[in-house]
């Protein structure tokens, strides 16, 4: 019998082990999977890819901003990333006159490229495996704190020692959680100047409705230039642009920045992610999102100032929605125990695997008392800061540091930086939806919490308010000084350290202080402390795997969790099956855009233009050569955040589109990866090319670009 379950349980993990499209690959390291690419279909060679003695792709991807990917596109530095990450320059330029998020902007000539100070596009130039170094004179024995320590200081001298010889920015990077390390040479480009990008009405069309979710229709690209010295960028490469689109199981391969995944987690932390944490997120932010919701529909002016706030809240609620029920469907816990009972079956074979055994174990005691913790971060991020007017406070509240013997120039510089906090907060606050957020979540807090892991202020709420938690809601909103931004700027204009005890008796910076002297005092510590553990943990159990997979496992090849470097990734075009007879074709066209159109609603307004090229079906050489406009498509290719703007290759290694998104069924790939349902989502190069000329007339940037027909 118990050699029966241990088969079954080698079987159970091997049909999910044995995945093609599954990982995020080193560039550096990309030999060891040429072949497997060139027998999907590739064309093209590793070193094409990436090389450091000649020219190659690598020269022509860079990570945009913190948290995206852009790509060159001409001899000039022409570079494009999607709508969402340049969203943020996009509004900075806009102005009531010049709204360029509703009109869309384009630089017909290069004077009127707009600067984006404090902008950065970095290119990978060279990785080294320095392991070896970063590990030496470490044992089996050094403890853990002793290892941090040797680590810190090999890693420091290392880093010392490389940054005398190059002008390039260099740094250490661990890989599969401290068993590998690679010194990465950077090239940080700090002009960037802003293009072009359509309206947000193709750009982001269809909203945070469609966020995550296929079929998709967004016009998903924002448009750069890279400058040095003050000329455009000659980059060593840049991307050819295929025009010929793709078709059902065509190879392709993603070229960008993954920031964090976490696939080699032991079964109980992701049960605890997956059925603890998440969904306790997803409730509080329903009841917020509902709140805004039900105020942003009355009120033209509300819906605006919550916009933004809004996507910020939507887009980790939709994708942990599907996390959950991703990992529920495809029975991720139960795969990683199986997965786990043939691990232990494989430790106990000799004595030195031991302690690989011992680590996994360890974890569940580990993950038992980091939930608490865990789970009081949560309630106090999520519900205690999700109040505006806590937020604020807690802002304002640093101006209880000032003394007497500060000096005045220090004020001065904190009371213009709270000005434009306070500037910002009211040009988007709306009091009423505040309130309500406040009442739900403060009821949540204190019902959920412990009451030793409640903050003072909850128990404030049983003591002076006998549990009534709206009342304490009307005390605090009818006393503080902070929903009136005549009172703040009172406050800030004339400020004197005297008035320090007044501020902090304003009932909302009481709670903003109880909440986070609570987290700092009671909380921050302790989890930190869990982390370390669970990372010392992890480091030990990975190296296991290491061992473990290639011996029971040899069809598989490990890769290591998303680090924000930069990754390969590669998989085949095609749809996917969602459920019970639901099927997904892999691509979508403008047809579906004006289906979809409706002018009352916000996310899918179209506009007369779009509709008039729509008519005339005039699309020019963009056009699939099935007659019509193919918009988005999906493919097998493993992706996370970070990866909004990669390109997309074909077999060539020519571009076919920027990747902007994932399946929401797919959405658990940041810890368990099903080919069946993990799909990445990208906007079709066509249709941005048929925006650029067609729709916005500029064709100057056509005209720089390289075009494969
Ligand atoms: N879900 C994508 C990502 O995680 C796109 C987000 C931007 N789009 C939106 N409608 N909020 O970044
Ligand atoms: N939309 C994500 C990003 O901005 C991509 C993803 O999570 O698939 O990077």
């Amino acid at each position: 019998m118990k050699k029966l379950s241990l088969t079954f349980a080698i079987i159970f993990v091997l049909t999910s082990i044995v995945r093609a499209d599954e990982g995020m690959w080193i560039p550096a390291l990309l030999q060891k999977n040429e072949a497997e690419m060139q027998a999907m279909g590739m064309k093209i060679t590793a070193d094409d890819i990436y090389s450091i003695n000649h020219s190659s792709m690598k020269d022509a991807v860079v990570l945009f901003g913190g948290g995206c990917t852009g790509e060159i596109v001409s001899e000039q530095g022409l570079l494009l990333t999607n709508h969402h990450c340049g969203y943020d320059w996009i509004q900075k330029h806009s102005t009531i006159e010049h709204d360029y998020l509703t009109e869309g902007f384009w630089a017909m000539t290069m004077e009127e490229e707009l600067a984006c100070p404090g902008l950065k596009a970095t290119m990978l130039r060279n990785m080294v495996d320095v392991t070896d170094k970063v590990l030496e004179n470490i044992t089996e024995e050094t403890s853990d704190e002793e290892r941090a320590e040797i680590i810190k200081k090999h890693i420091k001298s290392i880093i010392e020692e490389a940054q005398k010889d190059t002008e390039y920015k260099v740094s250490v990077e661990s890989f599969y959680i401290g068993n590998q390390y690679f010194l990465m040479y950077n090239e940080v480009f700090d002009d960037i100047r802003m293009v072009g990008a359509p309206p947000s009405n193709i750009g982001k069309f269809g909203g945070d409705t469609d966020n995550w979710v296929w079929p998709r229709h967004t016009g998903d690209f924002s448009i750069f230039r890279i400058y040095k010295d003050g000329k455009p960028y000659k980059p060593d490469y840049h991307f050819t642009i295929s025009l010929k689109g793709v078709e059902k199981d065509d190879f392709t391969f993603v070229f960008g920045y993954p920031a964090r995944t976490n696939e080699y987690l032991p079964a109980v932390a992701v049960n605890q992610e997956a059925n603890v944490i998440y969904p306790v997120v997803v409730d509080l932010r329903t009841q917020i999102l509902d709140i805004y919701n039900k105020y942003q529909e009355q009120d033209p002016k509300v819906r605006i100032q919550y916009a933004s706030k809004h996507a910020g809240l939507g887009n980790g609620w939709k994708k942990w929605m599907g996390v959950i029920e991703g990992i529920r469907n495809f029975k991720g816990i139960e795969k990683k125990q199986a997965f786990e009972e043939t691990f232990i079956n494989w430790c106990q074979e000799t004595r030195a695997r031991m302690r690989y055994m011992h680590a996994l174990r360890d974890f569940d005691a580990v993950y038992a008392e980091y939930e608490k913790y865990r789970m009081a971060t949560t309630y106090f991020t999520e519900a205690g800061l999700s109040i505006e007017l806590i937020e604020f406070a807690a802002n304002m509240a640093k101006l209880s540091e000032v003394t007497k013997d500060t000096p005045q120039e220090e004020i001065d510089k904190l009371i213009s930086e709270l000005k434009a906090v306070s500037a910002a907060f009211f040009k988007d606050y709306y009091q009423p939806i505040d309130e309500e957020v406040a009442l739900t979540m403060l009821e949540d807090y204190r019902a959920a919490q412990p009451e030793d892991f409640r903050p003072e202020i909850l128990n404030e709420i049983d003591k002076k308010f006998k549990g009534d938690v709206k009342a304490y809601v009307d005390f605090l909103f009818g006393k503080t000084m902070f929903t009136s931004e005549e009172k703040v700027n009172k406050l800030l204009d004339g400020f004197k350290p005297s008035k320090v005890k007044k501020l902090e008796k304003d009932p909302a910076v009481v709670a903003a202080n109880s909440m986070m002297d609570f987290y700092v005092e009671n909380v921050m510590a302790k989890a930190k402390e869990c982390n370390t553990k669970i990372n010392n943990l992890r480091r030990v159990y990975m190296e296991g795997q290491m061992k473990m997979i290639p011996e029971v496992f040899p069809e598989k090849r490990l890769y290591p969790d998303a680090n924000f470097t930069l990754r390969v990734t590669y998989g085949k075009v095609g749809g996917f099956k969602p459920k019970d007879a639901v099927e997904y074709r892999h691509y979508t066209t403008l047809d579906g855009i004006m289906q979809k159109e409706n002018p009352n609603i916000y996310d899918y307004v179209v506009t007369d233009r779009l509709r008039e090229l729509y008519n005339a079906k005039d699309y020019g050489r963009y056009a699939d050569k099935d007659g019509s406009m193919h918009v988005a498509f999906i493919a097998g290719n493993h992706t996370t955040g970070g990866n909004s703007g990669s390109p997309i290759l074909n077999a060539e290694g020519q571009l076919l589109g920027l990747n902007f998104d994932r399946t929401w069924e797919g959405t658990m790939s940041d810890l368990v990866y099903d080919p069946s349902i993990c799909k990445n989502i990208s906007v079709d190069i066509r249709y941005v090319l048929f925006l650029i000329d067609k729709y916005a007339g500029c064709t100057r940037l056509i005209d720089e670009m390289t075009i494969a027909e």
